[in-house]
């Protein structure tokens, strides 16, 4: 039960971080099709940001308290900041990268859920995977 908790506290973490990078670059993605690229990083961030607080809330119904203060969610993240303002394919491919990752984090957590009988658990991570492989579908779509 312990590995679950610790792995859904870092897979809570790597989403948030996500949400944020995918924020950041909605905010400052420039370019001749500039309105393009705000609405997919857009529609990106809505979606991960609407998780979050279910996200949050299972960790509370593990029995344990939720990370929520910059330096916790940055310790337990495993998505890389980014500081530096990209251009934008580069922003999509780094964006597909962490998608990925956060795909692998999530798949993680949800067999261990599945292991320790929470179905509640695995059940709200098998959406998060759904939607995750849409978001890589479309960051995928965009770089061709
Ligand atoms: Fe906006």
């Amino acid at each position: 039960m312990e590995e679950l908790i610790k792995a859904t506290k870092i897979g809570f973490s790597s989403t948030f971080s996500f949400y944020l990078k995918a924020h950041y670059f909605h905010w400052n993605v420039e370019g001749s099709d500039f309105l393009e690229y705000h609405e997919l990083f857009g529609k990106i961030y809505e979606e991960v940001y609407g998780s979050i607080d279910d996200f949050a809330e299972n960790i509370r119904k593990l029995g344990s308290y939720t990370p929520g203060s910059y330096t916790r969610l940055s310790m337990l993240s495993q998505i890389e900041d980014e500081t530096a303002v990209l251009p934008k394919d580069a922003m999509v491919t780094e964006l597909l990268t962490d998608n990925d990752k956060i795909l692998k984090i999530i798949k993680l957590v949800y067999d261990l859920a599945e292991r320790e009988g929470q179905h509640g658990l695995s059940n709200f991570l098998a959406e998060r995977l759904d939607a995750h492989q849409k978001h890589g579908w479309m960051l995928r779509a965009s770089l061709k």
